[in-house]
């Protein structure tokens, strides 16, 4: 069933039953109401009439016709009487009843004696339909009827209901446009987000929703610029996955296309085994690039990946020592030397993350700060203990990062000025910092710091708590 149908179909469902179970109980209330009030003046009456009755007529005299006081008519309205003797049979009537007063009580419903206080009747005289009350007026059985056309409360009541009718109909038909209205509307975004979800499936990414404004309600406003912002991060996300890739086969072509020429030139004439051996070491070094380009791609892939480990712990003083062992530094032949703090070795204290992780990221600090620093040059790592955690530095003497690089150092393949020539792939950074995040860690360049680089790495504690 579509939307729009079941909106309308529930909500004028809902109108009905509220409405029937108002106005039914409302109708029933005014009639018993007007009912009431009737029968409490003719009791009045009738009692006043039946006082002074035994005076003012002889058995089978008429009675006088007159009129009773009815509540809410404006009109005179005439009345009915009529006297009942000690076996209930009928003695005199007025003329108002043409002749066709009840002969007997019994012709009234009435079985057995009239109660102190009267019993009201309905009785039909012709077409005219009478509400009553009998009074007993002696001690034999004797009883007065006293009744009035009913025809008050029956216009009263016609009227009621004629105008509760109307405010039904009005109210359910009123309701179902109403309804189907905003089914409409409702439907009507759903649409369009449904349309708009269509095409991002199909890969258009440029798909939007636009202005929110233009939706109906407050929740579908929510979900269109939800849907749009969620758009624009996966078109962000395709467009980087996009460019990593695009970058990745031009790093990739680059010692491929060395190797080329490499393999070319060596097929070019024949050579001596010693000519073969100098050309083929040098593919060789072609092959290590690739192979460490390779096997950096993946890296960052991975570190990219991952949810941070949080089980592993690792000690600060094992990560720094292993990150100094694998880095560059000690074939440096620009003298370059990498100092660490003296008591490093005696340092308890563990973070959170794996070793081999956390000195991977901190090796490609190292690497870099050595790359970077001026022959002679000291690259130091500093270790702080801060409130939440450990901070690892690695500072140089280098040049420092150009602050128009600094926003971009962590992007992949991003490398600085003259970085074209080096034989960085720019990936180091980023992996780094995804290694370090994925150990519930953080990376960031130091930016106060001045000559030379600092790149801290904040690192949390493996015991929360456990501050020396
Ligand atoms: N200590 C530093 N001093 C000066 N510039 C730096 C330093 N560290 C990083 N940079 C700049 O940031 C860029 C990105 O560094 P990153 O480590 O990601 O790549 P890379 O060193 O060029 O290549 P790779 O690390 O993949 O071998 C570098 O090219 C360089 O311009
Ligand atoms: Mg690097």
């Amino acid at each position: 069933m579509k939307l729009r149908n079941r909106l309308v179909a529930v909500v004028t469902g809902v109108t009905v039953v509220a409405l029937a179970f108002s106005f039914v109980p409302l109708y029933i209330l005014v009639r018993a109401l007007e009912t009431s009030d009737l029968d409490h003046a003719l009791f009045r009456q009738a009692t006043a009439l039946a006082q002074h009755l035994p005076g003012t007529y002889a058995a089978g005299h008429p009675l006088d016709e007159g009129h009773a006081d009815v509540p809410e008519s404006i009109d005179p309205t005439p009345r009915y009487t009529a006297v009942y003797g000690p076996g209930h049979e009928l003695e005199t009537a007025s003329e108002s009843f043409d002749g066709r007063a009840p002969p007997s009580l019994e012709a009234l419903g009435l079985r057995r004696p009239v109660p102190w206080d009267g019993v009201a009747v309905d009785l039909e005289v012709g077409d005219t339909r009478l509400r009553g009350v009998v009074m007993p007026t002696g001690d034999q059985g004797e009883a007065l009827l006293y009744a009035v056309s009913k025809s008050t409360v029956e216009d009263d009541t016609a009227t009621l209901f004629e105008l509760l009718l109307a405010i039904f109909v009005f109210a359910v038909g009123a309701t179902a446009v109403i309804a189907r209205i905003l089914g409409e509307r409702l439907a009507r975004d759903v649409h369009s987000v449904a349309r708009v979800a269509r095409l991002v499936a199909e890969g258009d990414l440029a798909a939007r929703l636009g202005d929110p404004r233009t939706m109906g309600a407050d929740e579908t406003r929510a979900l269109a610029s939800d849907l749009d912002h969620m758009i624009s991060r996966l078109d962000e996300v395709v467009s980087s996955q996009r460019r990593f890739i695009s970058h990745a086969a031009h790093e990739l072509r680059s010692p491929l296309a060395s190797l080329r020429g490499e393999l070319q030139l060596a097929l070019r004439r024949d050579r001596t085994a010693e000519e073969y051996r100098a050309a083929l070491t040098e593919m060789l070094s072609s092959v290590d690039a690739l192979i460490a380009l390779a096997e950096d791609l993946l890296r960052l892939a991975r570190a990219q990946g991952g949810a941070p480990a949080t089980r592993a712990r690792a000690r600060v003083a094992d990560v720094v020592r292993e990150a100094v062992r694998m880095a560059r530094g000690h074939d440096d032949d620009r003298g370059v030397t990498i100092t660490v703090p003296h008591a490093l070795a005696e340092f308890p204290v563990e973070v959170r993350g794996a070793a081999a992780d956390l000195a991977r990221a901190l090796r490609n600090l190292i690497d870099n700060a050595v790359v970077h620093s001026p022959p002679g040059g000291e690259v130091r790592i500093e270790v702080v203990v801060v409130e939440s955690g450990v901070e690892l530095a690695v500072v140089d003497q280098g040049p420092g990062i150009p602050v128009e690089d600094q926003p971009h150092i962590f992007t992949p393949f991003f490398r600085g000025a003259g970085g074209e020539n080096q034989e960085g792939a720019g990936l180091g950074l980023a992996i780094a910092r995804g290694l370090t995040e994925g150990s519930g860690g953080r990376l960031a360049l130091d930016t106060r710091h001045t000559g030379g680089a600092r790149m801290v790495l904040h690192l949390a504690f493996a015991d929360p708590g456990s501050a020396p």
